[in-house]
């Protein structure tokens, strides 16, 4: 029959009949055919030989022998982003090997590739800000909604000091079930909260304190410690990398960077970022206005930070640029 329709098309060339894919078309309903027949005779209750695979059968040994030592399993899906084919099966085995650890009780760790997303609303001439701090609203509506997405998606937002105290922002997900795609009956992700620098009251920043929030400062200063707060003190002056460690130690593994330039230049000038995500809207704000970021020159073009471009995306009139380190 398969063979037939096949001739038949070759023969007639009908004018929606693409002649050059007609192997690709033959080979299509073969092997849908022999798919659809085994289907048939599996619902029958006729016998299916279904091949194991050794690779799928060496991950159940490596689960059940780490339940044996009573060590947690460690799952890595890839390096690639998410749309790419290797991750998704990958993620598809994932699945397979969360619910053998679930039923087995052991723990189970997934590292991310792009834990660390730097983001920024810039105007067409690369500011964050006015030169007396105002920067709200550089971006549209439209490119904030996707924002609260990408908070949605991450363990914690981490903001500088500056920005914490002179902005009071709220850093939570302020979006509703149905954008989220989330049944009503769960609740909304609110990512924990970060302020690098020194903070001493909550006072200081009101709004990412309020509703006794989950909170993490870090800073080389003491600070304050109270119900869901808690204060990282550390010696070194640049303590970045340490601190990040001690975030992913309590379980942190994304954090997204909201700015302000100075903790921006930090995260660039240690490397210490997977992603950058810039929404840039057409405004001017001159050039006295505060830089996205403001890094030391390279002598040389080639000794430059150079990112690769991963992603353009429009939201309204705001471009959104997403860039890999
Ligand atoms: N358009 C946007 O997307 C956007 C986003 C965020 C902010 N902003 C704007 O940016 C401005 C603030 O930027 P900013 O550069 O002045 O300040 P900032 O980056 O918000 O905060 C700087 C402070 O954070 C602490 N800090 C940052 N990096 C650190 C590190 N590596 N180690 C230790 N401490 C670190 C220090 O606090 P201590 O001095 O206490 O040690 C530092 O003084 C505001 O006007 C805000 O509106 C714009």
């Amino acid at each position: 029959m398969v063979f037939f329709l096949f001739v038949l098309l070759q023969v007639t060339k009908p004018d929606l009949y693409i002649s050059d894919r007609g192997l690709l078309l033959f080979l299509i309903l073969f092997f849908g055919g022999i798919l659809q027949f085994s289907t048939r005779q599996a619902l029958r209750g006729g016998e299916v030989f279904l091949r194991s695979i050794p690779a799928v059968k060496a991950v159940e040994e490596a689960v059940g022998r780490s339940t044996e030592m009573g060590k947690p399993v460690l799952f890595v899906p890839g390096i690639q982003d998410m749309n790419q084919v290797e991750t998704v099966a990958g993620v598809v085995i994932l699945g397979h090997v969360s619910k053998m650890t679930a039923r087995y009780e052991t723990p189970l760790n997934v590292p991310v590739a792009r834990s660390i997303v730097l983001k920024a609303a810039q105007s067409l001439d690369g500011k964050i800000a006015l030169k007396n701090g105002a920067s709200s609203w550089i971006s549209n509506s439209q490119s904030r909604k996707d924002t609260h997405l990408m908070r949605a998606q991450m363990k914690a937002i981490l903001v500088g000091k500056n920005t914490a105290v002179n902005d009071n922002p709220a850093l939570t997900v302020r979006l509703s079930h149905k954008e989220l795609g989330l049944a009503n009956s769960l609740p909304i992700p609110q990512p924990t909260k970060i302020i690098i620098g020194d903070i001493k009251k909550a006072s200081e920043a009101k709004k990412i304190f309020a509703n006794n929030a989950k909170v993490i400062t870090g800073s080389r200063k003491s600070g304050f410690v109270k119900n869901n707060v808690e204060h990282l003190q550390y010696k070194n002056k640049n303590f970045l990398n340490a601190f990040m460690a001690d975030l992913l130690a309590r379980d942190i593994s994304s954090v997204l960077v909201e700015g302000g330039q100075e903790t921006l230049n930090a995260f660039i000038s240690n490397n210490l970022f997977d992603e950058l995500v810039l929404y840039t809207a057409p405004i001017v704000l001159g050039k006295k206005s505060l830089s996205t970021v403001n890094l030391e020159s390279p002598l040389l073009i080639k000794e430059a930070t150079r990112l690769k471009l991963h992603r353009l995306e429009k939201f309204d009139a705001d471009v959104k640029a997403t860039y890999f380190a």
